[in-house]
Order: C-alpha cells, then structure tokens, then sequence
C-alpha cells in the first residue's frame, strides 16, 4: 500500500476513502520547511493545506527525486507551496477551485455588510452591558445598497462577490485585473489599481498569494481610498502592507475594515485587534461543513486519480 500523508484531520467519509487504499498518516499542525522535507523523503503523496511550507528550499532539502510524486492540495490558494520548484523535483501539485467560491464570497460579504453596518462594535457592546436602547443616531454605519463595489482580481471569487453585490445589493462593479476579463454581468475593468481603490465605496481583494501580489495593496494604494471608504480581504494577508492599513485605519483615513486573513497566522497584531473600524475573522472563507468536505474529495480524488495513472483535473504545474 503506498504511503499517504494527510497533514490535518479532514471530514471522515473521505478520511475513510483514503484509508481504502492508502496507507494514511494523519498529521495535527503546519508542517514547517524542514518537516515538509522530511515528508517529501518518507511518503508516496501527500494531502497538505495552508500553512505547510513546501518552499524551495523544503524540496532541494529532499532531493532531486523525492519520493512523494504527488502534493493534493487541501485549498485553493497554494501559495505555500513552491508550484514550479515541484515540477522540477517531478512532483505533481493540484487544488481545489470551484467548490469553495460561493462560501468564500458569502465571507466577503458577511465582512462588507459587518464592517458598513458596525455588527462586531454593536455586538461588542451589548455583550458588556452597556446598550443604551434604541436611538435614531446611535451606531450609524454605512448604507450599502447602491453604491460602488471595487473587486481587486476579477476569478472565480472575485466574480462571485461582484455578482451578489450587482444583483443582490444594486451596486456599481467596478474591477481591476491583471489581465483583461469580460464577465456576463454589468461591471467595468478599470485599467490601474489607483483608480480603482479612489473610487469604489467597498474594495474587496481576492487575488492569490504569491510572489507577484505581496504588498500590491501598499501604502500608496489605501491612501488613495476615500475617507468613507471600506477595505476587505479575503485573499492572502500578504497581499496588504498590514502595517500601512493599520496606520490607515488608526488614524481614520477609511472607514473600516473586514479582514479573513493575515500577514502572518495565526498572529494578529494587536494595534489591529484594538480597533473598533475592523471586523476580523479567523481565515472562515470556505469554513462551512458542506464546503470543507467537498474540498477534501477534490483533494482526494486528485491523488486517488494520480494512483490510477490519470492526469489530476486540477493539476496546477
Ligand atoms: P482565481 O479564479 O485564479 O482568481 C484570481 C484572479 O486574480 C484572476 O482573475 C487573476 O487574473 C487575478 N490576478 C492574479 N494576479 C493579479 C495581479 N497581480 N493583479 C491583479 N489581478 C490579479 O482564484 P480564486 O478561486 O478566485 O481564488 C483567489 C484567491 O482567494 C486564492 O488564491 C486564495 O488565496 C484566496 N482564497 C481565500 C479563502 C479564504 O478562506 N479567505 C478561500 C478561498 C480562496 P488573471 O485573469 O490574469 O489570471
Ligand atoms: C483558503 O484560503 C484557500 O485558499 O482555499
């Protein structure tokens, strides 16, 4: 039976299909750089997810040709896994798109409408104690209906939130992607980033993590951003300059924030969790029953398909 790694504990029916006809290790925590090296050298494939560093230097560590021929990715972001340094050690890596899109875009949606509407100060509140009762200018957010929606990387999630916001909430989509896009609702490709982050009311990013999208939203970017002017990320913490978008949210330069991801999980910096313009959740994007097992079959049945001598349909390298 060949050996197959699966570094944190997925839903039990594919956990059992593994077990059919693999040897299964299951493993509890991210895999650091040497571990991921070691895994490369003792398994046959692999089911990794977020945060297991498959760098560079993890597959020259377990040499020129590891024995695992397979990394089936728990994810679509695969970000820590170094795509092209894989194939050039013969490893084959897949994710797992689609499945996970509405549930991430429902999470950017869920951030928008918090942050507008105040939902995690209120809560905070109330929870204390210290809710006065209902007054006609207590706690007055942000209207969201109508106004201007700026999608940073126009995919799968990007499309997914422009829709809910063109069709559920009236808005104008504006967006801005690396290469051009048509898409088959009204919504308008702006050419830089700059004119997108100054004139959308919400600016929601969902490009991947990588080498090419670290700090594309920088300083420069979020000054642009008008003072009511609300910034959510569902992407990859490292596509912001987190210091700078603390500054901007301290000093009062937006609005707001909703933000699902961060420079460095699971640390979130304190100046970030003092503020009140922010709603922050813990990486929720595809967290939902349905969605996490869909992700652990398309993660399987990649490797299952590996095993059977067929290309992986989401093979990414
Ligand atoms: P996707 O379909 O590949 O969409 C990514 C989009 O970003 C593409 O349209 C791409 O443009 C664009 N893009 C890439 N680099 C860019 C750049 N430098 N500037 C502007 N646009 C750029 O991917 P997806 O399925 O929507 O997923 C997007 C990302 O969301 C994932 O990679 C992952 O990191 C993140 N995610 C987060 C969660 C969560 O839990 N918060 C859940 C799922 C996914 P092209 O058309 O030129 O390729
Ligand atoms: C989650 O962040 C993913 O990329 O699937």
């Amino acid at each position: 039976m060949k050996k197959l790694l699966i570094t944190r504990r997925i839903a039990e029916p594919v956990l059992d299909q593994a077990r059919d006809r693999f040897d299964v290790t299951l493993g509890d925590g991210a895999l650091t750089e040497d571990q991921a090296a070691a895994a490369l050298t003792a398994y046959d494939a692999i089911l990794p997810t977020l945060g297991d560093a498959f760098t560079a230097k993890a597959f020259e560590e377990a040499g020129a040709n590891p024995r695992c021929k397979i990394l089936g990715n728990f994810g679509v972001g695969y970000n820590h896994i170094d795509a092209t340094a894989a194939a050039a050690h013969g490893v084959i890596v897949t994710n797992t798109p689609d499945v996970l899109t509405d549930a991430t875009a429902d999470i950017g949606w869920t951030l928008i409408l918090s942050t507008a509407r105040r939902a995690g100060e209120g809560e905070r509140m109330l929870r204390a104690g210290q809710w006065g009762g209902f007054g006609p200018k207590s706690m007055l957010g942000t209207h969201v209906t109508g106004k201007v929606l700026g999608v940073v990387g126009m995919g799968r999630i990007g499309q997914a939130v422009a829709r809910r916001g063109h069709f559920g909430f009236g808005m104008e989509v504006l967006y801005y992607n690396r290469s051009p896009k048509a898409v088959d609702f009204p919504a308008r490709q702006v050419d830089s980033l700059h004119e997108l982050m100054g004139t959308a009311d919400f600016v929601v990013v969902t490009v991947p993590g990588g080498a090419e999208t670290t700090r594309l939203i920088n300083a420069a970017a979020l000054a642009a951003m008008k003072p009511t002017g609300i910034f959510v990320n569902i992407a990859r913490g490292e596509v912001v300059d987190e210091a700078a978008l603390i500054e901007v949210l301290e000093a009062g330069r937006i609005a707001g924030a909703g933000l699902d991801v961060y420079e460095k999980e699971p640390h979130v910096p304190e100046r970030l969790r003092a503020l009140e313009n922010c709603v922050l959740l813990p990486h929720l994007g595809s967290a939902t029953v349905e969605t996490r097992q869909a992700m652990g079959q398309m993660a399987l049945d990649n490797i299952l398909a590996w095993d059977d001598g067929r290309d992986p349909p989401q093979r990414v390298n």
